[in-house]
């Protein structure tokens, strides 16, 4: 049966988890994949795993699965954390937070041993923020304090609405989102700032943290490890 590079890359990590790990799962369609592939793998070889979720999207589909969840705040450590990205640039830089889970991303992808990136070629780019803006999670008392100091940094931005477009999004740690554009500005000199904001719970700016990122082709899956 013929599978797409999202589902490509998803099997090749859903083979590199071992016995007895811990592993983290993200969120998004390829994180999907990455899920279906380890259940079928921990089913096929009676693996057996624990794994913990970075949404409660994720964990219903690892449980339907058939796979054991965890709950974050029970975990002392995790071997891996495996998920997608919105865009990643030739240093390993990546964008993530279309979906609205960001501080749990962030919060497994830094604490794991390993963070493998799953993403096909249409994600690769050569500046964060070259295809979508930047989500910065804010505390809601403090979006509009925090939208004028980012205004003062260069940046140009707005209250990310539901899905629905009739209200304001809302994160599952009851955050709001502000989806910024920064022109010419370096994704290091922008994390910085974010970084030192008061109010700014989280961002989607991800350096320094990415173990290896699997790009999945027609026909094959590269690697790029740090
Ligand atoms: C969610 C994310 C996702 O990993 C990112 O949006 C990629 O999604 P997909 O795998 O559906 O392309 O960062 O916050």
């Amino acid at each position: 049966m013929a599978i797409n590079p999202k589902q490509r890359v998803a099997l090749h990590a859903a083979n590199l988890v071992e016995q007895n790990m811990v592993v983290g799962l993200g969120t998004g369609s390829t994180a999907n994949f990455f899920i279906e592939a380890l259940a079928k793998r921990c089913k096929a070889e009676k693996l057996n795993i624990q794994t913990v979720s970075s949404s409660a999207i994720s964990a219903v589909k690892a449980r339907e699965a058939g796979l054991p969840v965890v709950s974050i705040a029970d975990l002392d450590s995790l071997d891996i954390y495996v998920d997608g990205a919105d865009e990643v640039t030739p240093d390993l830089t990546l964008l993530k937070g279309r979906g609205q889970d960001l501080v749990n991303e962030k919060l497994l992808a830094s604490a794991a041993d390993q963070f493998f990136v799953l993403v096909d070629e249409s994600k690769l780019v050569e500046h964060i923020g070259d295809n979508f803006p930047i989500p910065v999670e804010v505390m809601p008392q403090a979006w509009r304090l925090v939208l004028t100091q980012l205004k003062h940094q260069g940046g140009e931005g707005q209250l990310r609405l539901n899905a629905s477009g009739d209200n304001v999004a809302v994160t599952a740690s009851g955050s709001l989102v502000l989806d910024m554009q920064f022109k010419d500005m370096d994704s290091l000199e922008l994390t910085m700032i974010l970084d030192t904001i008061p109010g700014i719970v989280e961002h989607g700016i991800f350096s320094d943290i990415a173990s290896a990122i699997f790009i999945g082709g027609e026909s094959e899956v590269e690697e790029h490890w740090r």
